[in-house]
């Protein structure tokens, strides 16, 4: 197992290249399995979701070249089976894309149901309701899904979401794209991924409407054939890094970005006194006077990211004043707090709430991350506390943050990842 060492309490400086975007990229690799052709995906970040998704659809029976670290080209040609292992598909959320991508491509899918609840209740109603509208007969069996459609194509169907979910809007898109007629998605999810997997699509052939709106239209079309496509950058990443600098003052100019996709963060961090300019495809973050309180409310896009909670939270810990942080997309995402407050941080969660007292510094602790951004918040907190953190659990981090050490280290940070001995009682990463 690998911890992280940390010397904190020093400064930020210099640059960081935001890598490709995670959750696009854990959708648009399975879709590559509609495509009667070879996909070249481009951007890819080295992630161990990304890693563990290639290698799902490789045991499917998908050709699958390496051209380099952030590139792959994928060929589903001859598929095997429509049924994953076990092992594999409950070790990460996104596995559920398999079902739209298989159902849309092949008529069937079975699907390992995706990985353990670690932040509540995460169910997936709605991908099942879509699938059953466009003429699935969907089960849940043994810790299967299993999805089937009479005839082997799935056909158009109007679809109203009862929540906003990213999750099922991509995923019906995905059966969407092959299937006989019109598909048309309401309250859908609006979040740059989804746009980036429409885009995706429609570069191989789709006929995709609408995406970044409420309302999605998917003309379903014969066949998808092969093309070659960029992942975008990752708005989580860049704010992760960003959120770093308002935690630890300094000056980083954050590039590869799209500074529309940030607007959300960086208007919080504005707020709260950091200084940030946009440029073309860069954000230079500057923090040198102390942090104001504020109050975030996380949202579906173009709101708060939910996945940028725990880290807002690590900053707004240092900040002056007492500042309020409303969870509203995941109803128990803040077991992370323990932790901080181990660093010294006051703060009190009442259910969806969270209050945080802005204290004067933090210090240094052996802390635990227990999933992937309550990890990067932990980092960020370490980072800015003055003394020595270690940090254990970092492979949730590692699932998520491509070479997160090194790119830190670069930027002036004194962190350093250590092996130490496998315990039988680390969990394993299992969400999303
Ligand atoms: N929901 C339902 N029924 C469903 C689907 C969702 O009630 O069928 C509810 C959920 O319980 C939740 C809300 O709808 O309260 C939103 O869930 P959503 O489906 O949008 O989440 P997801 O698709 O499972 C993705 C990201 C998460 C991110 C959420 C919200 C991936 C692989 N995961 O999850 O990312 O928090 O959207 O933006 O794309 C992360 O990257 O750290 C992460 C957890």
């Amino acid at each position: 197992m690998t911890k992280y060492v940390i010397e904190g309490g020093k400064p930020l400086f210099g640059e960081v290249t935001i890598s490709g975007a995670k959750n696009a990229a854990v959708a648009i690799i399975p879709a590559a399995l509609l495509v009667n052709g070879t996909c070249r995906i481009e951007n890819i970040p080295k992630i161990s979701d990304v890693h563990l998704i290639l290698k799902i659809l490789d045991e499917l029976g998908a050709e699958i070249r390496s051209i380099n670290p952030h590139t792959v080209e994928i060929t589903a040609t001859h598929i095997r089976s429509t049924r994953t292992s076990h092992e594999l598909a409950q070790r990460i959320r996104a596995s559920y894309y398999l079902v739209g991508a298989l159902l849309g491509r092949f008529g069937r899918a079975e699907v390992s149901m995706p990985g353990g609840c670690n932040f509540g209740v995460r169910p997936i109603d709605q991908h099942i309701k879509g699938f059953t509208a466009m003429g699935a007969k969907v089960s849940v069996e043994n810790g299967f899904i299993h999805a089937q459609v009479d005839g082997g194509r799935l056909h158009g169907a109007n679809i109203y979401l009862d929540v906003v979910s990213v999750g099922a809007t991509m995923n019906i898109m995905m059966a969407a794209a092959l299937a006989e007629g019109t598909t048309v998605i309401e309250n859908a999810a609006k979040e740059p991924h989804i746009v980036d997997l429409a885009n995706f699509l429609n570069s191989m052939g789709a006929n995709i409407r609408g995406a970044g709106t409420d309302t999605i239209k998917i003309h379903g079309v014969e066949q998808l054939s092969g093309g070659s496509y960029a992942i975008i950058p990752d708005q989580i990443e860049a704010g992760t890094y960003m959120a770093a600098v308002a935690a630890t003052g300094g000056q980083v100019l954050v590039k590869n970005i799209i500074p529309k996709h940030m607007d959300c963060i960086t208007a919080k961090l504005v707020e709260m006194g950091v200084e940030v300019e946009e440029n073309e495809d860069t954000l230079l973050i500057r923090r040198t006077g102390p942090l104001q309180k504020a109050n975030v409310k996380t949202m579906p896009y173009p709101g708060f990211p939910t996945d940028m909670q725990p880290q807002i939270t690590a900053v707004l810990s240092l900040a002056q004043g007492t500042s309020l942080v409303t969870e509203s997309v995941w109803n128990n995402r803040y077991r992370y707090v323990d932790e901080l407050k181990r660093l010294g941080a006051s703060i009190q969660v009442d259910e969806k709430t969270a209050v945080i007292e802005g204290v004067d510094h933090l210090t240094g602790a052996p802390i635990q991350a227990c999933d992937l951004r309550a990890g990067a918040a932990l980092v960020i907190a370490a980072l800015a506390a003055h003394g020595r953190s270690e940090i254990s659990c970092v492979q949730y981090i590692e699932r998520g943050y491509e070479d997160i050490a090194p790119k830190l280290q670069a930027l002036g940070a004194n962190i350093r990842s250590v092996e130490e001995a496998s315990e039988s009682d680390q969990p394993e990463a299992n969400i999303g």
